[in-house]
C-alpha cells in the first residue's frame, strides 16, 4: 500500500518531529492536538528546526517552504478519517492511548493503518482497543526525530504482513533505518536505556555523585555522547517515569522500580527541558 496522507496526533516534541520528516519527503501531513496553542507550538518547532537546517546549508529555502506547505493542523480527529496512516504521539498514558485507539478505530476508514510512537506500551493493548488489530503497529521514532536514524517497527501478534511491510517501507522512505522488534514492554530501546537512566538517578539520590559528575563519568568513561541525566531531561522526566512504570508493572520485576527521586521531581512539575527544570535548569 502506498502512503500519501499522514495524520499525526500529538503535536509535542515527537509529533512535531514526525510531521516534519513526513512532510519533508512530500507526504501530505495533518498535525492534530487538543488545543490550538499546542498545534501552534508544534508548527513553531518545525519552523525552528527547518530554519536551522537552512542556516547550516543542509536544505534550501525552497525545501523549507515546500515542507511547511505540506503540513496543516486540526483539533478534530475526524479530519483524519480517510488518511492512509495515523501516527499517534500523545502522552505516555495507557488509558488515554487506549481511548484514542478506540476512537480512531471507529472514525477511520478500514484501510487506515494506526501506528503508535509509544516508548513502552505493548502494541497488542492498543491493537485490541482499536477493534481492528491487524491494522495496528508500533512506529517508535527516536528523539530528535529529524536527526536520529533509528525507528523500531513493532509487530504485535495481530499485525498483518501488509500493515507491517507498509510501515517498515515508510520508515525507509523517511531515510530512517527501521528495525523489526517484537511486542514486549519497552521494546528493545527503552528496555535497555531506561533502567540505566533510572540507575543514574539512584546515584544522585543516594549521594554517590552530583548530576554533572554522573554525566561526565558516562560521557568520558563510556563514550556516551550525552550523560544519562541530560538525556532524561531531554526525553522528559514524566515520560521516563511512565516508561519505568510500564516496565515495572508489565515485566513484574522489582529491578525496574522507578527511582523515588524521579517520582518526586515529576510530582513537583520538574519535567526536564520542556518545563525549564529537571536535573538541570534550562
Ligand atoms: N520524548 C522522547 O524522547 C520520546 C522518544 C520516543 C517516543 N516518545 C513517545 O512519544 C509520545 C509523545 O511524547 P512527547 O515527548 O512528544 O510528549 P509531549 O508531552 O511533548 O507531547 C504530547 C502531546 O500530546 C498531546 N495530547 C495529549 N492527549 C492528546 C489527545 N487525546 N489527542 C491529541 N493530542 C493529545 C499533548 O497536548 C501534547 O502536545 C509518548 O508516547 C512518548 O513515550 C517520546
Amino acid at each position: 500500500m502506498e502512503i500519501n496522507r499522514v495524520g499525526v496526533i500529538g503535536a509535542g516534541q515527537m509529533g512535531a518531529g514526525i510531521a516534519q520528516v513526513c512532510a519533508s519527503i512530500g507526504k501530505v501531513v495533518t498535525l492534530c492536538d487538543i488545543k490550538q496553542d499546542f498545534v501552534n507550538n508544534g508548527i513553531a518547532t518545525i519552523n525552528k528546526n527547518l530554519q536551522r537546517s537552512v542556516s547550516k546549508d543542509r536544505i534550501s529555502q525552497k525545501q523549507m517552504d515546500d515542507t511547511l506547505c505540506n503540513v496543516t493542523t486540526t483539533l478534530e480527529m475526524k479530519d483524519l478519517k480517510d488518511f492512509d496512516i495515523i501516527i499517534e504521539a500523545i502522552i505516555e498514558d495507557v488509558s488515554i492511548k487506549k481511548e484514542l485507539f478506540t476512537d480512531l478505530g471507529l472514525i477511520c476508514d478500514s484501510k487506515t493503518i494506526l501506528a503508535s510512537n509509544t516508548s513502552s506500551i505493548p502494541i497488542g493493548i492498543l491493537a485490541e482497543a482499536s477493534g481492528r488489530p491487524s491494522k495496528v503497529v508500533g512506529m517508535h521514532f527516536m528523539n530528535p526525530v529529524p536527526v536520529m536514524k533509528l525507528v523500531e517497527v513493532i509487530r504485535a501478534k495481530t499485525t498483518s504482513d501488509d500493515t507491517f511491510d507498509t510501515t517498515f517501507n515508510l520508515a525507509e522512505k523517511l531515510h530512517k533505518v527501521p528495525v523489526l522488534v517484537n511486542d514486549f514492554p519497552g521494546f528493545v530501546s527503552n528496555r535497555i536505556l531506561l533502567p540505566m537512566l533510572n540507575e543514574a538517578m539512584f546515584c544522585v539520590m543516594e549521594g554517590v555523585a552530583e548530576p554533572e559528575a554522573v554525566d561526565t563519568v558516562m560521557k568520558l568513561g563510556m563514550s556516551h555522547p550525552m550523560g544519562p541525566l541530560t538525556l532524561a531531561d531531554f526525553i522528559g522526566l514524566d515520560t521516563c517515569l511512565a516508561i519505568m512504570e510500564v516496565l515495572h508493572n508489565d515485566l513484574n520485576d522489582d529491578k525496574y522500580r522507578p527511582c523515588p527521586l524521579l517520582k518526586e521531581m515529576v510530582k513537583e512539575g520538574k519535567l526536564g527541558k520542556k518545563s525549564g527544570e529537571g536535573f538541570y535548569k534550562y
